[in-house]
């Protein structure tokens, strides 16, 4: 059904028309707050998407769905946000920061909602849309926001592989109103949650003074002197991403490393950790940065890069994954240790062990650590040894054990998050290596 097309296109030419005079820069994309004076021209981009959604066999919504009659009870005019492209109207979309029927369980203000995202048929392909998911991000970041949400046609995979380009991250599918089928995606917004734990973990620096360290792996879990993952350190180049208070170094340091490199989001972990080794006559090379970003580390360089505990407050596994594997030389290991994939979705209770959420819930999740608030992303296995894969790397080895000691004697239950009737039934920590070919 073309609903009043040629008026809306008309009405998009006039718009364009007037807001023509004077663009030098016909290509251009610009993103602005709409106001109550654009209400028709909301409308219009949304019509033409419509109509152009229908000429193409792929209906979304209805004509009545978009007019402002039908918005103006879910929106205010300034939720929506208008692209230009050479002046003329070419997309739009609405943000909220509250979407009660797609996403009851979110609070409002705690995330920014995007809905009604429209692309003009002429400016499709020309990157408006990419443009206004950028707007989006940045509108998240500007506000403080941790959580971008989406919700979009379960069965468009080309619309589906759009979002997931730009960093969204499939949660899961509902089906709605009969045979709606509709897809949910989030997207965390590493700015926002990086300061929040830059600024937790520099509060929470001095009490976690060597807390996780080489030889140690993690929790109730084989130690570095049974595993023998470490190629022999003497005269290697090492890097340690998430060094906290440094003494992982020094293990590798007292094991004849030559070059001590660390790398850590916390300004005050990285001060006690070079104290302590100056302490012990080591002169490491440490750089206040969050892993996901290169804060000037050198390429193809290193024997061995390694994390302890660290690598899972990565905002960006692949990116983190891609840049590690650029710091190390061709045959280079990367070793890491982090929770158990499992532990977001254990609990333990009334003496039973029971899946008390979703494996594949990829949400991200704030808690209070040591009394600081703090954001982590859960993750699957396979997010892991995927990422590995993408980042070139081979996997060596997968450690999924329990240290025997704890296997062997006879434990209470305890409904602790590192409990060892808990170690005893499933991995609390899981240690990998990989080596760039
Ligand atoms: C459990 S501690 C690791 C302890 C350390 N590996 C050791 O051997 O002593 C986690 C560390 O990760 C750091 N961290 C958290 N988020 C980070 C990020 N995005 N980038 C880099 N480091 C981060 C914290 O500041 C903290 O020092």
């Amino acid at each position: 059904m073309v609903f009043h097309y040629k008026w809306y296109m008309f009405l998009i030419m006039k718009c364009g028309e007037q807001l023509d005079q004077g663009a030098d820069h016909m290509n251009e994309i610009t993103i602005r707050q709409a106001q109550t004076e654009d209400i028709l021209v909301v409308e219009s981009i949304l019509f033409d998407a419509v109509n152009w959604l229908n000429e193409i066999g792929q209906p979304l919504w209805g004509a009545d769905e978009v007019s402002w009659d039908a918005l103006s009870r879910n929106y205010k005019i300034e939720n929506f946000y208008l692209a230009y492209s050479g002046g003329n109207p070419s997309g739009c979309m609405a943000l909220v920061d509250h979407d009660p029927f797609f996403w009851p369980d979110v609070n409002k203000g705690e995330s920014l909602f995007m809905h009604k995202l429209a692309v003009t048929k002429s400016a499709r392909k020309s990157g408006v849309a990419d443009a206004l998911i950028e707007y989006f991000k940045k509108q998240g970041t500007e506000r403080g926001i941790k959580t971008l949400r989406l919700d979009t046609h379960a069965l468009r995979p080309k619309l589906r592989a759009f979002y997931e380009r730009h960093g969204f991250v499939f949660v899961k599918i509902k089906i709605f109103a009969g045979d709606r089928h509709t897809a949910f995606y989030i997207h965390t917004l590493p700015d926002s949650v990086l300061a929040e734990n830059k600024s937790s973990w520099n509060k929470m620096a001095d009490s976690w003074f060597g807390v996780t360290a080489l030889p140690t792996y993690g929790c109730l879990c084989p130690n570095e002197d049974e595993l023998h993952l470490f190629p022999d350190l003497n005269g290697k180049k090492v890097l340690d991403i998430g060094c906290g208070s440094g003494h992982s170094l020094k293990w590798c340091g007292d094991h004849g490393s030559a070059e001590l490199w660390g790398l850590d989001l916390s300004g005050r972990q990285l001060e006690n950790a070079g104290k302590y080794l100056r302490d012990n006559n080591y002169k490491p090379k440490l750089f206040c940065s969050p892993m996901e970003q290169n804060p000037g580390l050198p390429q193809d360089y290193f024997d061995v890069v390694y994390s302890i505990y660290a690598i899972g407050w990565t905002m960006d596994l692949p990116g983190t994954f891609k840049l590690i594997a650029s710091y190390l030389k061709s045959g280079g290991i990367f070793i890491f240790s982090w929770d158990h994939p499992f532990m977001h979705c254990v609990e333990a209770k009334d003496g039973q062990l029971m899946f008390s959420g979703s494996y594949y819930n990829a949400e991200p999740f704030s808690f209070q650590k040591g009394g600081n608030p703090v954001t982590l992303l859960n993750r699957r296995l396979s997010d892991y040894i995927n990422a590995l894969a993408d980042a070139g790397f081979s996997v060596e080895r997968v450690v999924e054990e329990t240290d025997l000691a704890v296997l062997e004697r006879e434990v209470e239950f305890s409904s602790d998050y590192y409990a060892p009737s808990k170690a005893k039934q499933f991995p609390l920590s899981l240690i990998v290596k990989a080596k760039k070919p």
